[in-house]
């Protein structure tokens, strides 16, 4: 782990926290001992962070549920589904929602140069063909604004 000041801020981390050895941690951060471990699942943070009960699938059942999380999506209650992860499976579920007639937002991952909409690095193709820059008007759209048949930037 490499630590480095940046603008007058030096990183704080506990003896017990988890860096991972290549790490480089730059300016104001502070790691507790108690930090969550990336990589690691942790059901209590995931319900904290969910707000709720939180179920966790991975491909390959190394953890929770084996399978895709499509599969254990309940759309028995009408829920609002909230979405992020890579394109293909936001287009998967744009897909299961259209066909259910569920609302879905999706929280879209694509690279932001600037940030400020100058750039045009992060656009996404909207469903009427404009092309939209997800750092201003996004990142968070409804998924059927978006055109999941053609790759984002
Ligand atoms: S990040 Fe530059 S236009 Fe969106």
């Amino acid at each position: 782990m490499t630590l480095r000041s940046f603008d007058g801020a030096e990183p704080e981390i506990h003896e017990d926290a988890f860096v991972h050895p290549a790490a480089e941690v730059i300016g104001d951060v502070t790691l507790e001992a108690d930090a969550p471990v990336p990589g690691v699942w942790d059901p209590e943070l995931l319900e904290r962070l969910a707000g709720g009960p939180a179920e966790v699938w991975t491909e390959d059942g190394s953890a929770g549920r084996e399978g895709l999380v499509l599969e254990g999506i309940d759309l028995a209650d009408d829920p609002l589904l909230l979405g992020c992860g890579p394109d293909p499976m936001l287009g998967a579920l744009a897909d299961l929602a259209a066909d259910r007639g569920a609302e879905l937002q999706v929280s879209v991952e694509e690279h932001m140069g600037c940030g400020v909409g100058t750039c045009q690095g992060c656009v996404v193709r909207s469903a009427d063909g404009r092309w939209v820059k997800s750092c201003v008007e996004g990142p968070v759209f409804e998924a059927d604004e978006l055109d999941w048949s053609v790759p984002h930037a």
